[in-house]
């Protein structure tokens, strides 16, 4: 049994995580879940968002599973996300977005891994006040953040016999800190022979993306560039809660999905448990489990092709428990 850290966030966190976990312990996957803390509900109890015992169970674990935490916007609150990312410099998020079948959408068969640079850029939290009436938020781009991710990206399109790398930048404005990632994106580049790097504006990416997604499979890009490049990769396919990802470092790994704590939905057994059980697939292949995560991602595609056993944001009747009773029936079938 290996134990994994399990953090269930705020809002909706508490319901998906707890379906998440039911999924994963049916596949008899041999996991023990650590359930500790944070967010909005470790600072009502203890007064603070990110208790030491989480970092605790994280460090001695080395593998875990959350929920979306709650960041309150404004002064004094630093997000906790960020603050993990960096705590473990979990510098690699991996981020695959995908056409299900029967979710109803414009585009078929779209199939995009982003590889967001996931511990620089305006992301790296130095921002000072001039004065009342002016701010500065540093972006920060190193050569060795830009070469770690830039290489995960040729390594995962060599492993997987991809032939193009889309590199995303504003190079052509933010000539000095864009200018290096570009630049280091072509050397590591050079290194592949057989995968070619196409480079694109974040600007004309947007619109790419929206009019030909079909033309794009690994994007490499930075922290900013990725959060929202995310999420409108995520509108092609049916929406946020469908998209899972992954945290990771060099011996340290954290998975969650892309969205945030809902608190339109908290509570009400409505939420799309699907990206996070997405996520905990991709921490089982991470931890070479691969036949649960099979079982799982089988079952997940067969739900989703049916109104009554999809969750209303795609377009279904099931509530949360609902979706998560006829998962675990099906991954037994
Ligand atoms: P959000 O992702 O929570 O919600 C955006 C929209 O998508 C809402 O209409 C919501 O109902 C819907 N949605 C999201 N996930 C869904 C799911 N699983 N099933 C059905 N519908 C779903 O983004 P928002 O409202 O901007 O952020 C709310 C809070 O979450 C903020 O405090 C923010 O800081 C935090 N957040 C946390 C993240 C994390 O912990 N990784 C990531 C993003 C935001």
């Amino acid at each position: 049994m290996q134990s994994v850290t399990l953090i269930p966030g705020d809002g909706i966190g508490l319901e998906i995580s707890k379906s998440m976990q039911q999924v994963v312990e049916a596949t008899g996957a041999p996991i023990k879940f650590e359930e500790v803390v944070a967010g909005q509900i470790a600072y009502e109890t203890t007064g603070e968002l990110l208790p030491a015992n989480v970092l605790e169970s994280i460090s001695r674990n080395k593998i875990a599973i959350k929920g979306p935490i709650t960041t309150p916007i404004g002064k004094g609150f630093r997000s906790i996300n960020v603050q993990l990312r960096k705590e473990y410099d979990l510098y690699t998020n991996m981020r695959p977005v995908q056409s299900h079948e029967g979710v109803e959408t414009r585009y078929d068969n779209i199939d995009h891994i982003i590889f967001r640079e996931n511990t620089e850029d305006l992301y790296a939290g130095m921002e000072e006040k001039i004065s009342d009436d002016e701010m500065h938020s540093i972006k920060v781009i190193t050569r060795q953040g830009s070469e770690r991710i830039a290489r995960k990206a040729f390594e995962y399109a060599e492993k997987t016999g991809a032939d193009k790398v889309t590199v995303v930048t504003k190079a052509n404005i933010m000539k000095l800190t864009d200018g290096l990632f570009l630049d280091v994106a072509r050397e590591v580049a050079s290194e592949f022979a057989n995968i070619e790097l196409e480079e694109v504006l974040i600007d004309n990416m947007c619109m790419q993306l929206v009019m030909y997604p079909e033309r794009y499979h690994i994007i490499l890009t930075q922290n900013l560039y990725g959060d929202i490049l995310s999420d409108l990769c995520a509108g092609l396919v049916g929406g946020l809660g469908l998209i899972p990802g992954a945290n990771i470092g060099d011996d340290i790994a954290i998975f969650e999905a892309v969205h945030g704590s809902a608190p339109d939905i908290a509570g009400q057994n409505k939420a799309n448990p699907t990206a996070l059980i997405l996520s905990a697939v991709m921490m089982l292949e991470y931890m070479d489990l691969q036949k649960e995560a099979d079982m799982i991602r089988d079952a997940l595609e067969e739900m989703l092709k049916n109104p009554a056993t999809r969750t209303a944001d795609v377009n279904g009747t099931a509530s949360t428990t609902e979706f998560t009773e006829a998962l675990i029936k099906n991954l037994k079938k």
